[in-house]
Order: structure tokens, then sequence, then C-alpha cells
């Protein structure tokens, strides 16, 4: 029997010119153990298990990796890791947000968006990034409006070290201000919580990419008994045509091929 896999259904990521897999891996798992809020424990998974995970993503098809400064190493061990595959991926990281010893904090100047950005480089082991993303503190307005790191990004992309940019906020109304200049905005939006849902009708109208974190609610979605939580999610991502790709973080490799199954059966019925 032949597993079902995404490489059929690969589709645009906004206006960027780039296609990627409806589902993409979220990375944050690979890179840190603390101040997460998963429903279960976990352990970071070693080097061996780690390049398992990615070369049966890869052949599942998918082609978007999501990471971040802020997701411990993830970062610097995604460069050693994808070493020799970097055409393959579609890299998305971020800027804004910083964890060191236990703790988040944030820098939206300049200076610092600069700096992030030469150290994703560095340790993602590439020239371009594909996609970088602000990382919100949550107060996404003040962000747009008074920060300096979104003109920065837009400079970085003329410049080209960074092929797109755009916003993962927690505010509708930061998304729907992010979409005005940039490429994509990252949203929450699950069975739990759709109050970002303007962003993806925006996006739809007006050819911007959306990302979707938190597509399984981190974990926490539960539903009638009989019900396939992770069917309903996809179910409901996928009926609107303003999503681009769920960022699902995973880092057991059943899971992932049950994810890929539904995806795949609900994109195709
Ligand atoms: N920009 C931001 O502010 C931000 C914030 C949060 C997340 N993100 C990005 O979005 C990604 C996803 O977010 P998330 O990890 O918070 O939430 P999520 O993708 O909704 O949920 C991930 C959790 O669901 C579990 N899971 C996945 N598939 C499953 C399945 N088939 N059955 C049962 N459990 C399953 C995973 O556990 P297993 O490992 O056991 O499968 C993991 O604990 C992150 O990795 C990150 O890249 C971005």
């Amino acid at each position: 029997m032949t597993l079902p896999t995404l490489h059929d259904l690969h589709r645009p990521l906004g206006s960027t010119g780039l296609r990627v897999s409806p589902l993409g891996l979220g990375t944050v798992k690979l890179g840190r153990d603390q101040g997460v809020k998963y429903p279960n424990g976990f352990t970071i998974p070693d080097d061996d298990q780690a390049r398992l995970l990615l070369s049966q993503a890869r052949e599942l098809g998918i082609n978007l990796i999501d990471t971040a400064p802020a997701y411990g190493r993830s970062e610097e061990r995604l460069g050693p890791l994808l070493r020799g595959q970097r055409d393959h991926w579609v890299i998305v990281s971020k800027v804004g947000e910083e964890f060191d010893n236990g703790l988040s904090h944030f820098d939206f100047s300049a200076a610092h968006t600069r700096l992030s950005i030469e150290r994703s480089l560095k340790r993602l082991e590439t020239e371009h990034i594909d996609l970088v993303l602000v990382h919100s503190d949550g107060n996404d307005l003040h962000i747009l409006e008074h920060e300096e790191v979104y003109q920065t990004l837009e400079a970085l992309k003329q410049e080209g070290k960074i092929a797109g940019f755009g916003f993962s906020g927690k505010t509708a109304a930061g998304g729907l201000k992010a979409l005005e200049r940039g490429d994509c905005a990252m949203v929450t939006y699950n069975l739990n919580e759709q109050a970002e849902r303007p962003v993806i009708d925006y996006a739809a109208d007006h050819g911007k990419a959306i990302l979707v974190k938190k597509a399984l609610a981190s974990g926490h979605v539960c539903l009638s008994p009989g019900v396939d939580p992770v069917r309903a999610s996809f179910e409901l991502l996928f009926v609107h045509p303003g999503v681009s790709s769920a960022i699902v973080g995973t880092i057991n490799p059943v899971h992932l091929a049950h994810n890929v199954a539904i995806v795949a059966d609900v994109l195709s019925s």
C-alpha cells in the first residue's frame, strides 16, 4: 500500500513566488523543553532521531520548516541537520524574541534585527532565509507602529538576505496591519481559538500568505469520543482558501505520518 504524501499538494505561499506543502514542521521541540505549554512532557530528540524525523517529513512531501531564535537550540541544530539539502526546504525563522536561561525577552530595534538575521543565517548555514516573521510579545500594533523591526525586515528583503517577511502576532488588528506591507501573517487558528480569522479572510482577498500556528491547539484539542481531533482541526483550516500551510510541531513519527495522511485526505476530498 502506498502511503499518502503531500508532494502533489504544494501551493503558493501568498505572492512570494515560493511553493509550500500544506503541512509544515514546527521545531520548538527540537530545541527547547523549558517554558513550553504542551500537555505532556517530552525529551528533546537527539541528532539521529531529529535526522530521521526530517527525512521522514521530506519523504512525506513536507518542504516547509519553521524555527526561531526563541526555540532554544532549534536554529543551530537545523544548520548541520539540513546540510546538503538547502534547496529542498522553505525555511521560516523569526526575529524579536530571545530565550535565555529559561526566560523570554524582546528586542525590536533595527540593530538587534540585523544582528539576529546575521546570526540566523550563520546558524542555519544559508545565504538567505525564505521568510522571517516578527515574533510578537503581544503588543502587535505598538511593534508595527512604533518599533523599527518591520521596516528593517523590509530593507533586508531588498538586500536579498531574506525572500519575504511578515508577522507572527497575537491579535487580529496586528495581523491585518502587518499584511498591509508584509508578505505573510502567522496566526493562531484552531478548534478552540478563531479570533484571528479576519486576518485569514484579508489574506485570501489580497494574495497574502497565512501560516497557522497551534493548529492542534498545542495538543490540547479534545473532542467527543469517536471524533478525530486532528481531522476536525485540518477540516476547519483547509476549508478556508486563505490558509497556505499549517505548521504543526511534532517529534513523534507516528503523529507526523498521521497528520500528513489526514491533510492529504482532507485536501483531496
Ligand atoms: N510564532 C509564534 O509565536 C509561535 C508560537 C507557537 C508555535 N509556533 C510554531 O508553530 C508550531 C506549532 O505550534 P505548537 O507546537 O505550539 O502547537 P501544535 O502544532 O498545535 O501542537 C503540537 C503538539 O501537538 C502534538 N501532536 C501533533 N500531532 C499530533 C497527533 N497526530 N496526535 C496527537 N498529538 C499530536 C505534538 O506532540 P508530539 O510531539 O507528541 O506529536 C505537540 O505537543 C511550533 O512548533 C512553532 O514552529 C509559533
